[in-house]
């Protein structure tokens, strides 16, 4: 049985440009999937703090030394990476916000980074220590981005999923979302075809 882990990340929830391709995908995935599994978690109707001192204290704290906060503050990030663990698959909606990615989305990320649980430092820098499986990312963009330099945010996802092992990456892009209804239209329609393509 296949199982697939649902991320999304736009302020506008399950109705986001986003979240409405990922779940194009997901429905897909589903009809070929008959018997699989999905978990959806979405980080804005179910936020997640962000990181501070005392979060970062629990992380680093000792099994044996955590007081019951700490404990508490660990379990929850030890349930996200589960779902990491969990899946075969997983779908991520991603929009940009402010040149970067929703912070809601940055707030997870800050709560799946572990060393020692989902990354270690070695001599040779950082090894990813969750098993490699595909990611597929749903990106929708008010401008256009891809292949230029101000693309930072493909680049800092594909480097954080990295850090943590996962390499198997594959963007699906709906640009220029907002520079014309003609634009929006074909940035929308490549996005389908591709979509439909990915679950061929
Ligand atoms: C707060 C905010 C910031 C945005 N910043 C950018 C930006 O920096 N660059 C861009 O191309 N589009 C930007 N946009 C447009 C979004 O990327 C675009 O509307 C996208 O489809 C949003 O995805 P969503 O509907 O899944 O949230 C921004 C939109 C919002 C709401």
């Amino acid at each position: 049985m296949s199982r697939l882990l649902q991320i999304h990340s736009s302020i506008f929830e399950h109705e986001g440009q986003s979240s409405r391709l990922a779940r194009e995908y997901v429905q897909r995935w589903r009809a070929a999937h008959p018997d699989g599994e999905i978990r959806l978690r979405d980080l804005a109707a179910d936020p997640l703090p962000h990181l501070d001192a005392k979060r970062f204290a629990a992380f680093l704290a000792g099994p044996g030394d955590r007081d019951s906060q700490q404990q508490a503050i660990v379990a929850e990030s030890d349930a996200l990476i589960d779902e990491l663990r969990w899946a075969d698959e997983i779908v991520i909606g991603l929009p940009m916000y402010n040149l970067g990615v929703p912070s809601q989305l940055k707030a997870w990320f800050d709560h799946i980074a572990r060393a020692g649980t989902t990354f270690r430092y070695t001599p040779d820098g950082p090894q990813g220590l969750l098993e490699d499986k595909p990611v597929r990312l749903f990106a929708s963009r008010g401008g256009q981005y891809v292949g230029t330099a101000h693309d930072s945010q493909t680049q800092h996802v594909k480097d954080f999923l990295g850090l943590l092992g996962f390499t198997q990456l594959h963007f699906v892009y709906a640009e220029q979302l907002a520079m014309g209804e003609s634009e929006q239209t074909a940035a929308l329609a490549q996005a389908h075809a591709e979509i439909q393509r990915l679950v061929a």
